[in-house]
């Protein structure tokens, strides 16, 4: 018996929000690049942060992956756009797959949006450390060595 996906991911699949990338020379910009050991899809995250207040101001995604993936990428920037770096870090997987109503199996391919933007925060923090990163930003170097293995 097939299992109809529900009408909000189908909703983020068939109209993804916030498709494509920034200018990642720019150094208010963090990129996240991970990848999904079970299945192989990749999502790739940039995020454009205001230095002065650390608030996340635009965002984009390219994700290479199934449906549930890009609708975990796109529903994760709708979700980032305006919040502060600490508060999008505490962003969990659970919370998205929740929103989409995804079913166990997919549950995957939203722990690669929780991912993404984790390691985007690391990557914005590495590339201005002279903001102080928090215990979260630790998490995020640790997803990121265990994408990158
Ligand atoms: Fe792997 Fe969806 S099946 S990310």
């Amino acid at each position: 018996q097939r299992r109809n996906y529900h009408e909000k991911v189908l909703d983020h699949y068939s109209r993804p929000r916030n498709v494509g990338t920034l200018d990642k020379s720019d150094v208010s910009v963090g990129e996240g690049l991970v990848g999904a050991p079970a299945c192989g899809d990749v999502m790739r995250l940039h995020i454009k942060v205001d230095p002065d207040t650390q608030v996340i101001s635009d965002v984009r995604f390219k994700t290479f992956g199934c449906g549930s993936a890009i609708a975990s990428s796109s529903y994760l920037t709708e979700l980032v756009r305006g919040m502060t770096l600490e508060q999008a870090a505490r962003i969990k997987n659970t919370e998205i797959a929740k929103e989409l109503c995804l079913p166990p199996v997919k549950l995957h391919c939203s722990m690669l949006a929780e991912d993404a933007i984790k390691s985007a925060i690391n990557n914005y923090y590495k590339k201005n450390p002279s903001v102080k990163t928090t215990n979260l930003a630790g998490t995020a170097a640790k997803l990121e060595t265990a994408a990158a293995a």
